[in-house]
């Protein structure tokens, strides 16, 4: 193995027994199964849900890019691009685009998260002394990219220069500016993906790579072709089916197994180090397996970022009775298809949580909201929303004092 396949290998946040102690949690196992004309793209699924509430809206093409032009009572009263959500400023937007920001809002509002050193590109010397006296596992990855893309575990002084090297060259991959890398202490555990909004809990997902579970009759290859047939039944998986190739023989090969070997019941075996659903992986929703401390903690790390309201906040969980995360990563623009077709679990509907949302903000702003027209749903959402924005507040005015304290100092300094 080169040392490219070495890291990958371990990037694995995930392994048998999380995988075996979740399905024992689980009541219900049975795979969704989705009618062959759902909307597949997240376009098309926003229509969907915007025209089962009645709401009306334009397609609009503006700068080679698709939106919505959402109308009430008349007014066209926002915007709609794929994945931006209208309530997230471009303020909330830069800081959960920048790992060091993200870090610093969510410090100041004692919420646990990563803890990182930043450098520039001329700064390698300084990055590897940091490398040689910390005693701690680290993580190194691009400032600002997505997509996992640059970041790799396990960062040590002999592994250091090509790791460093890899992430520069993946931002440079994509263009960007004037990159920038970070070194983060590692975080055990595996990666929960939670659906946040205007202070709602919407939904929690894990993302598991590809894997079998033996039943003590049938060889790992055969597990696998019947995996792939379960697959075809899920809109989002069904082409992506779990390929047979040399990187899964060599898997094997590391965990001393081969395809022909019958795995016992209930062992289970990861396939892939990845746990992205085109290499074969598998989203399943888990809210009923999250603590709600944990839920809260996701909540709060929203409340505590400006201009930030609709988000997919990735955090570290070290197991399923975690009372408390770390949280890696807020995202502003969360793909929502994962949520609407879990391949087990149920399936959730956060657009519509969102559109009315926002319609009863704009009726409320527009001093047309009629009391009598409220469902249940919109009650419950007017009540979330006025705790979350009595906590925002709160936490943004600690934010406000501890920045004005740092400011001070400065000024102090610089007289
Ligand atoms: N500090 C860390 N400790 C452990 N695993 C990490 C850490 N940072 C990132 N990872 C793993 O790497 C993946 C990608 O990192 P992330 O910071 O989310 O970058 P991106 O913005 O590209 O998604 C995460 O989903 C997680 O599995
Ligand atoms: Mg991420």
């Amino acid at each position: 193995m080169n040392i490219k396949e070495i890291n990958i290998e371990r990037n694995l946040n995930m392994n048998e027994s999380i995988l075996s102690d979740m399905y024992s949690r689980f009541k219900n196992l049975r795979k969704n199964e989705y009618s062959k004309d759902i909307p597949l793209d997240h376009f098309l699924v926003t229509q969907q849900e915007l025209k089962n509430m009645n709401i009306k809206f334009d397609i609009v093409k503006e700068k080679n890019k698709d939106r919505l032009y959402i109308h009430d009572k008349g007014k066209r009263i926002f915007r709609y691009t794929k994945s931006f959500y209208p309530n997230n400023t471009s303020f909330g937007f830069q800081v959960a685009n920048d790992k060091i920001l993200t870090e610093r809002y969510l410090s100041y509002a004692n919420i646990k998260t990563t803890n990182s050193k930043l450098f520039t590109v001329d700064e390698y010397d300084i990055a590897f002394e940091y490398v040689m006296n910390c005693k701690k596992k680290l993580v190194i990855k691009p400032l600002a990219l997505d997509g996992g893309l640059g970041v790799f575990i396990d960062i040590t002084p002999s592994n250091f220069d090509y790791f460093w090297n890899e992430c520069i060259s993946a931002q440079n991959r994509r263009k960007v500016k004037n990159p920038k890398i970070i070194l983060q202490d590692f975080i055990p555990g595996f990666e929960v993906r939670m659906i946040i909004n205007e202070g709602a809990f919407m939904s929690a997902t894990l993302r598991v790579p590809a894997h079998v579970r033996g039943d003590g009759k049938h060889s790992i290859k055969e597990l696998i072709k019947m995996k792939n047939t379960e697959r075809k039944k899920n809109p989002l998986l069904k082409s992506h089916p779990i390929k047979i190739n040399n990187g899964l023989v060599q898997l094997l090969k590391y965990k001393k197994l081969k395809l022909e070997d019958i795995l016992s019941n209930e062992e289970f075996c990861i396939l892939y180090p990845q746990s992205n659903l085109q290499h074969g992986g598998e989203n399943i929703e888990i809210s009923n397996l999250i603590n709600e401390e944990v839920k809260q903690q996701s909540v709060d790390a929203v409340t505590a970022i400006p201009g930030l309201h609709t988000s997919g906040v990735d955090i570290m969980l070290e197991n399923f009775d975690s009372v408390q995360g770390t949280i890696i990563e807020v995202n502003k623009a969360p793909a929502f298809l994962l949520n609407y077709y879990p391949y087990i679990g149920k399936p959730q509907n956060p657009m519509k949580y969102i559109f009315k949302s926002l319609i009863i903000e704009s009726r409320i702003l527009r001093n047309i909201l009629d009391i009598k027209e409220l469902d249940d749903l919109d009650l419950n959402i007017l009540i979330n929303r006025f705790k979350y924005n009595y906590l925002k507040q709160q936490r943004l005015e600690k934010t406000i004092q501890k920045l004005e304290t740092e400011n001070e100092k400065l000024r102090r300094l610089v007289k």
